[in-house]
């Protein structure tokens, strides 16, 4: 079980075309392990968002393969690819996108409602209780677009974990943050891999946050350089 490989990128290229032909990924192999907490770094424009796109399933348009949770997902329809993605994955973006005409508790409930296994009670409960976790409940009932950047950042962390994926993945997730709130959402993603055994892939421009990971995977021009 401790030893299941949950996401698997086998030999990945991936171009841009426009203006011109870009290759933005180059052979890219890797896997990751349950229970993982990896840290992405890299120069800014060297592939790390590309990358995280593919392997949250939702760029499509890349040769190799990917696996997720020992499942072959390259080529699965979109369809297929939504529901694995809603059931097993949590995203956060590098821009966040919240819906800004829904309160704060609603953007985070609504992967839940797609997901549709609980009630609108639990996930309301759920929703907030994710929101006292990242200090910010007192915004519950505020509009999207009535909070700071840091906050919808975290906003979009909870959002990211309502379903309780096996996989969370996180574009620059305390890039906006000061150092206290940075400590606490390292500290929610440690307590998630340590007592519930989930995954975490983290792309961080912030040396001591990778520092504090299991394992950096540093890249370079599009590829892997360790
Ligand atoms: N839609 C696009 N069309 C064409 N080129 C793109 C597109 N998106 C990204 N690129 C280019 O691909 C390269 C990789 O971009 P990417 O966003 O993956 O970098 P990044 O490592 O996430 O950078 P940052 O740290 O600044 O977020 C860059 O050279 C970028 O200009
Ligand atoms: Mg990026």
């Amino acid at each position: 079980m401790e030893n299941t490989i949950v996401l698997e990128a086998k030999s990945i290229f991936k171009s841009f075309y426009d203006p011109v032909q870009k290759e933005v990924l180059k052979d890219i192999s890797f896997d990751i392990h349950r229970g993982e907490f990896v840290s992405v770094m890299g120069r800014s424009g060297c592939g790390k968002s590309s990358l995280l796109y593919i392997l949250s399933t939702m760029d499509t348009d890349y040769t190799g393969e990917l696996y997720i949770d020992q499942e072959l997902v390259t080529n699965q329809s979109d369809q297929a690819l939504a529901s694995l993605r809603n059931e097993k994955i949590g995203f956060v973006f590098q821009f966040h996108y919240l819906l800004h005409e829904f309160s704060v508790l609603k953007n985070v409930m609504l992967p839940g409602f797609k997901l549709n296994r609980l009630s609108q009670a639990e996930l309301e409960h759920n929703a907030f209780e994710l929101l006292k976790k990242l200090g910010i409940e007192h915004l519950a009932s505020k509009m999207a677009y009535q909070i700071s950047g840091g906050e919808k950042q975290r906003v979009a962390i909870a959002r990211a974990m309502i379903n309780d994926p096996l996989l969370l993945m996180c574009d620059e997730p305390t890039g906006n943050l000061d150092n206290k709130n940075k400590e606490i959402v390292f500290d929610i993603f440690n307590e998630l891999v340590q007592s519930f055994n989930k995954t975490l892939l983290v792309v961080t421009h912030d040396q001591s946050f990778a520092d504090n990971t299991q394992r950096t995977i540093r890249m370079e021009d599009g590829r892997i350089c360790n």
